[in-house]
């Protein structure tokens, strides 16, 4: 066991933070507002590499492995976790997912733009009726020999107008039922093919969620990932590495929280002393601390599992639910050490709190992931 990050690692930390500081956190409330992503931050988060870390040279990518990933997803969450759910997508479940299971074609046409930052890449898997239960797509993708008829709604959808290449999820063989399901690419702008409205969100507003509707859309053939009725396995596969990226995001939204709550503590004075000195605030931020670097092993157990090849599903799990529980109660434990000023937008931790929910939520609520636990203690 080594619990010290290699000087790779380091330099990764660094830039993100840098750029966390430096880019992310001017204007990180005005985009909460606006319910808007700038533009040209995106385009930053592409020219610096945030985009395709993980993907290989070969495709554009920063042939990173997934601990260098996590890092990075905690800096940048840190501090904009609008951002991070915008990177954590295009890399973890659309590059990985193209990487690991789509041919060759699909890679130089789409790969290599998408982990430049040329473009963005949304998963489109949760339905109006199928969020948890995943397996129960109603979008329909009828096979019309060279190509799919695709018709259906997807909701929820990270990236919803953002993005320009959408992995749809759709069902083919409803009589096979999750084995019926293929993941095809859909382009932005094709006929049939449009961006429903966008939601106001609680957290992560800065990020775009939107639903989408597909009628009689025409999917060429070649545009379908892995063999017919591999649908349901590329989601499953790729939703296992996508939950370390959440499970960083959250630990991040932790540590953000933790960090401006150790530092308001020292300057904010009360009964003539720091607040730090009354020892109900040094509990708080010691049990924060723990519980922060509880996540941060986990999280960083998960991605190293992943990249030394081995099983990380049940790691993977674990480090999200227990990440995201801690990204709830760190953030409301930094409000209430702020008090009064907690409450105000322009001390950033009311933001961390709302944007926390989240991340018990997507990739696979918190039960979910016991679901996907338990189901591993038995293997
Ligand atoms: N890894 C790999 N394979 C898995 C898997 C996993 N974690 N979980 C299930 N599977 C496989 C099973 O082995 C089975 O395959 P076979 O039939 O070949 O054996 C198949 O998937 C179906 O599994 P189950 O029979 O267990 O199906 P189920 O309906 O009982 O349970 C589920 C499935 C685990 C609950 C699944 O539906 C699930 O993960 N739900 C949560 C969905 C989710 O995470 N949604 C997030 C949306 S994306 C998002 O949030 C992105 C964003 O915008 C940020």
């Amino acid at each position: 066991m080594d619990f010290n990050l290699s000087e790779e690692h380091e330099a990764v930390q660094q830039a993100a933070r840098d750029f966390a500081q430096n880019d992310l956190l001017p204007g990180v409330i005005e985009r909460d507002n606006a319910q808007k992503f700038d533009p040209t931050l995106l385009q930053r988060l592409g020219d610096l590499g945030f985009l395709g870390m993980m993907v290989s040279p070969e495709y554009g990518g920063g042939g990173m492995d997934t601990v260098s990933y996590a890092i990075a997803i905690e800096e940048i969450s840190k501090i904009d976790a609008s951002a991070s759910v915008i990177m954590s997508v295009n890399n973890s479940l659309v590059c990985w997912g193209l990487e690991k299971y789509g041919n060759e074609d699909q890679k130089q046409r789409y790969l290599t733009r998408l982990a430049a930052g040329e473009i963005i890449g949304a998963f489109c898997l949760s339905e109006p009726e199928a969020g948890s239960d995943a397996t129960s797509q109603h979008t329909i993708a009828e096979d019309k020999g060279d190509y799919y008829l695709l018709n259906g709604t997807k909701n929820w959808i990270t990236n919803g107008n953002t993005a320009s290449v959408y992995l749809v999820m759709a069902q083919t063989y409803p009589e096979k039922g999750h084995r019926g399901i293929n993941c095809l690419i859909v382009e932005k702008g094709w006929e049939g093919f449009s961006v429903g409205k966008k939601e106001d969100k609680m957290g992560i507003r800065a990020s775009d969620t939107h639903s989408l509707m597909f009628s009689d859309v025409k999917v060429p053939k070649e545009n379908r990932i892995g063999e017919d009725g591999l649908g349901f396995k590329f989601a499953m596969g790729t939703l296992n590495g996508g939950r370390i990226g959440i499970a960083a995001q959250a630990l991040g939204i932790a540590a953000g929280a933790y960090e401006l709550a150790l530092a308001y503590a020292q300057e904010r004075k009360s009964f003539g002393k720091p607040i730090f000195e009354h020892q109900a605030v040094q509990f708080k931020l010691a049990d924060m601390a723990t519980r922060i670097e509880a996540a941060r092993l986990l999280v960083y157990k998960a991605a190293r599992l992943k990249d030394e090849g081995k099983e990380y599903v049940k790691a993977a799990a674990m480090a999200k639910l227990y990440a995201s529980d801690v990204a709830m109660w760190a953030t409301t434990e930094a409000v209430q050490v702020h008090g009064g000023y907690g409450y105000v937008k322009e001390y950033h931790v009311e933001r961390l709190m709302r944007d926390a929910k989240i991340t018990q939520i997507y990739e696979g609520t918190s039960e979910i992931q016991k679901l996907v636990i338990a189901r591993e203690l038995l293997k």
